[in-house]
C-alpha cells in the first residue's frame, strides 16, 4: 500500500500498482512492438534536441518512454510513485546497454536540482496528476533555458472519470474530464512556457485503428503538447 501523505495520490499509486502487470503486457504486445517503437521514436525525436540530452520522464509507468528515449541515446531518468510500475520499469531498463535511471519520485514535486534537465516528457500522465499546475511549474524550474516540456495525452474521460480512483469527493482530478486538449496546453502556458503547441498524433491513431487498443478503451486521437522554457 502506498504511504503517500495525500490520500488521493495514495489511491492513484495503489491503482497503478494493481494494474501494472496487465498494463505492461499491453505495452509489450509483440504484434505492434516494432511499429510502436518506430512511431513513438518519430514522435519524441521530432520534439527533443539531438541526443544525448538529459531527459526526465514523469509518471514513467513500466518505462516505455524512458527505455525508448535511452535507446535513442538520451540520458534518461524515469520517475513514478507506483511500486508495481517501478518494478516492471526496472526489469525493462535492465535489458538495455545504456539504461534509464528508474527512481521513486512524485511528478508534482520531482526531487531534482533546478536547471538539471533539457526536457521533461510524459505520456498519459497529465490527466491523472492531482495538481497539474504545480507539477508543470516545478518542471519549468527543472529545465535549463531553452528546455522543453513534451506531454502526450488525450481527452480520455469526457463522460466522467467515474469511480476509477474511488468514489470519494476528493477524487476529482483537474484534467481528467477535460473536453479539449487545450486544457492541457493552457496549464503549460500558465506555467510560463512559450511557443506552446498541440500536435495530433495521426500515426498513433492509425496504429490503434489497425491493431486495437487496451480492453475497455476506445480508439482515440492522442496529442503531443509542447512548450519551451525561455
Ligand atoms: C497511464 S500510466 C502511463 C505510464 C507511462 N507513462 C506510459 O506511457 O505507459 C500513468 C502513470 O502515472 C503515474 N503517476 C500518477 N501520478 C503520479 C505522480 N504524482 N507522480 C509520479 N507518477 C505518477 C502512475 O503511477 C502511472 O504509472
Amino acid at each position: 500500500m502506498s504511504q503517500h501523505p495525500d490520500p488521493l495520490q495514495a489511491r492513484i499509486d495503489d491503482y497503478w500498482t494493481g494494474r501494472a502487470p496487465s498494463y505492461d503486457a499491453y505495452q509489450q504486445r509483440p504484434e505492434r512492438r516494432d511499429l510502436d517503437r518506430q512511431a513513438w521514436g518519430r514522435v519524441w525525436s521530432g520534439v527533443l534536441p539531438s541526443a544525448p540530452v538529459e531527459v526526465l520522464d514523469v509518471g514513467t509507468g513500466s518505462g516505455h518512454v524512458a527505455c525508448l528515449l535511452a535507446e535513442l541515446g538520451h540520458r534518461v531518468t524515469g520517475i513514478d510513485l507506483a511500486g508495481g510500475m517501478l518494478d516492471l520499469a526496472r526489469e525493462h531498463a535492465a535489458e538495455l546497454a545504456d539504461p534509464p535511471r528508474i527512481l521513486v519520485g512524485d511528478a508534482v514535486a520531482p526531487p531534482f536540482p533546478p536547471a538539471s534537465y533539457d526536457a521533461v516528457v510524459g505520456r498519459y500522465v497529465m490527466w491523472t496528476l492531482r495538481d497539474p499546475a504545480t507539477a508543470v511549474a516545478r518542471w519549468v524550474e527543472l529545465l535549463r533555458p531553452g528546455g522543453v516540456v513534451a506531454m502526450v495525452d488525450s481527452t480520455w474521460f469526457t463522460d466522467g472519470l467515474g469511480a476509477l480512483y474511488g468514489d470519494r469527493p476528493d477524487a476529482a482530478l483537474p484534467l481528467a474530464e477535460a473536453r479539449s486538449i487545450e486544457a492541457t496546453a493552457d496549464v503549460l502556458r500558465a506555467a510560463g512556457l512559450v511557443d506552446v503547441a498541440v500536435v495530433p498524433l495521426e500515426e498513433v491513431l492509425e496504429l490503434d485503428r489497425a491493431h486495437g487498443v487496451a480492453p475497455g478503451h476506445d480508439v482515440q486521437l492522442q496529442y503531443l503538447v509542447t512548450g519551451t522554457r525561455r
